[in-house]
């Protein structure tokens, strides 16, 4: 079993954001989260290295079962720096970046598949900027440049650092204890041990690897390019499943949504941390943390989290929250928050559960079979018991008894002529 180690300690300054780089997010998911799920394919012995802002990673990696370790960042800043103290235990050791969320398991078990001391991973790119220089003689890798420490014609190389390394045991052994901090940004630099290695003889070897699986995030466009990248992955996969989308690239989906059986997603969905279950979610709709199980959503619904929709059709405007709908109807325009509602039911256009006295939030429960007329609002707590029908235009502040009508209305008044007084004849 080969060790992984993922280098999370970094400051990440140039995310210019107060959240520790690795917690940013893409489709829903933190980097860090990514990669060790990725490293857990491969192997149980996992080492994450974290300092900047320790306790708010380490409390969001815990569960995950990796061993946590902090950096001294005072004492030993950088790549480096971060393994002075870690146990090397297992005879092949992989060292990941924490910034790389798009790597997969396959593209890390190649490094274990060269027979080498060192198998550094390098990328030819037409825009190298940022990245450490790879500096080639004769095919065989000298040594890692950085940016900031390069010179005019070594910022010309085209071959970076992607940031991925395998290193046998004996070699962090004996080259991590050698490193120095003599450079531009006066730090231990984990890529001086490819020239340390490369004069002392060891067998060194580059493997070419793709641009889109070894991105590094340094900046929030990094971000947006790779979170592209990994949505595209996502509803990929869901397509393979079975899925329907219409004009994919207007479509988000998180890597916590779920799909099974027959889905139909219209153009300009965004779908988070949902299961949907044959189910169509029609253009523009909205699911947060909800189930969605043989129901037509939309055009332009919103369905907020803790919902669970089941046999019902909802239209467009409808805003749904906490609520549990079974084989209902709310076509148009409508709030329903904190709410049961029962089957045969149908909501009409307009009606509000009004959930909320400005202090606490109160249940509406509604049985089957009820009919609801259209600007109804339903003063929470209350309940609507089976076979009742609402009248149009109804404040139902009481609970209202099997088979009843319920209606609030003032009554119509109707002046003769009276638009002829008013604007006078045309
Ligand atoms: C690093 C490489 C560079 C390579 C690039 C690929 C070094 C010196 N440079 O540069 O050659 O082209 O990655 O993406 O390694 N980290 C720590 N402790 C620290 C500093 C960083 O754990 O003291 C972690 C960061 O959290 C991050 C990773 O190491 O996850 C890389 O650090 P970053 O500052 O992004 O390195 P780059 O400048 O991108
Ligand atoms: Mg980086």
């Amino acid at each position: 079993m080969p060790q992984i180690i993922i280098l999370a300690a970094g400051k990440g300054t140039r995310m210019k954001s107060d959240t520790p780089k690795v917690l940013h997010t893409l489709c829903d998911k933190s980097m860090i989260h990514y990669i060790i799920g990725e490293s857990q394919k491969i192997t149980s012995s996992i080492d994450v290295i974290l300092a900047h802002k320790f306790e708010d990673v380490k409390n969001k990696i815990e569960k995950t079962g990796v061993r946590i370790h902090k950096q001294n960042l005072e004492k030993h800043p950088g790549t480096g720096g971060a393994l002075k103290e870690i146990p090397f235990i297992e005879d092949k050791i992989l060292i990941l970046n924490g910034d790389m969320p798009l790597i997969t398991a396959k593209e890390i078990e190649k490094f274990f598949g060269i027979d080498a001391d060192v198998v550094m991973s390098i990328m030819k790119l037409d825009n190298p900027h940022g990245y450490g220089r790879v500096v080639i003689e004769d095919g065989n890798v000298k040594k890692i440049v950085e940016q900031k420490d390069a010179n005019e014609e070594e910022l010309k190389i085209p071959y970076v650092n992607a940031g991925v390394y395998m290193f046998k045991k004996e070699v962090l052994k004996k080259y991590i204890p050698l490193l120095d901090n003599n450079n531009a940004q006066k730090e231990y630099y984990l890529t001086d041990i490819i020239e340390m290695a490369v004069k002392d003889g060891l067998k060194v070897k580059a493997l070419e690897v793709n641009e889109e699986d070894f991105k590094g995030i340094n900046s929030k466009k990094d971000l947006a390019e790779a979170e592209k990248i990994m949505c595209n992955r996502i509803k990929e996969k869901w397509m393979q499943n079975g899925v329907i989308m219409r004009l994919p690239d207007t479509i988000f989906i998180d890597a916590q949504s779920e799909f099974e059986g027959e889905c139909e997603i219209e153009s300009g969905c965004v779908i988070k941390k949902s299961k949907i279950i044959n189910s169509k979610i029609k253009a523009n709709s909205i699911i947060e943390e909800a189930i969605i199980n043989k129901s037509e959503i939309g055009p332009m619904a919103r369905i907020r989290p803790k919902s669970e929709i089941i046999d019902s059709k909802i239209g467009n405007f409808v805003e749904v929250k906490a609520s549990k709908l079974n084989d209902v109807k709310a076509g148009h325009l409508s709030y329903l928050g904190d709410s049961e509602i029962d089957s045969g039911t149908n909501i009409g256009a307009g009606t509000i559960t009004c959930n909320y006295d400005g202090k606490a939030k109160y249940k509406t429960k509604i049985g089957k079979n009820v009919f609801i007329g259209s600007d109804t609002q339903l003063i929470a707590p209350v309940v609507i018991e089976d076979d009742v029908i609402i009248a149009a235009g109804s404040t139902v502040n009481k609970d209202v008894p099997k088979g009843s009508l319920a209606i609030s209305r003032a009554p119509l008044k109707i002046v003769k002529e009276f638009y002829y007084k008013f604007f006078g004849k045309k």
